[in-house]
């Protein structure tokens, strides 16, 4: 009997593969983290870079709508913490929720651009 052909070319296949593997180190460079937290004096500010970035980046905060109300904001951190299982002391959720709201949501500061924000924690403020 003859040995169907893709018998024959299985093996030569899978030698293929592993030759190609040991020739080839992949390198994956991850992109650089650039986004951070509008700095602020609040206290939530320190709180929020404790517990914000473990799973995912700013940019979650920073592409919600700048019009979202404090309650938006108290949800959402509420949600990472009973719901995505954040782990996240139920003290630490007002601080945070008032920082979101003053720099992120409807309660910011008319006239608070975020240069004028960052100048003043640099200085220590
Ligand atoms: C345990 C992991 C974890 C931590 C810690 C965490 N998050 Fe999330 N977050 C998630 C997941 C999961 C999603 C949903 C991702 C998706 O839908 O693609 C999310 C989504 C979000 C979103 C997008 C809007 C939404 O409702 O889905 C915002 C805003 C957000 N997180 C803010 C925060 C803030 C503020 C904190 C700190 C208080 C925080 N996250 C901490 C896991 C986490």
């Amino acid at each position: 009997m003859k040995p169907s052909l893709a018998l024959l070319l299985i093996p030569a296949i899978a030698m293929l593969g592993n030759a190609r593997a040991a020739d080839t180190v992949r390198e994956i460079t991850l992109p650089s983290e650039t986004e951070i937290y509008q700095a602020s004096d609040l206290p939530g500010y320190a709180l929020i870079n404790a517990m914000c970035l473990t799973c995912h980046s700013v940019e979650y905060v920073k592409y919600q709508p700048p019009t979202s109300p404090r309650a938006y904001w108290q949800a959402t951190v509420v949600k990472m913490q009973k719901i995505f299982a954040a782990p996240l002391p139920d003290e630490v959720i007002e601080p945070i929720v008032d920082y979101l709201v003053k720099t992120y949501g409807n309660e910011r500061p008319a006239e608070t651009k975020a240069e004028s924000h960052r100048t003043m924690a640099h200085a220590g403020r």
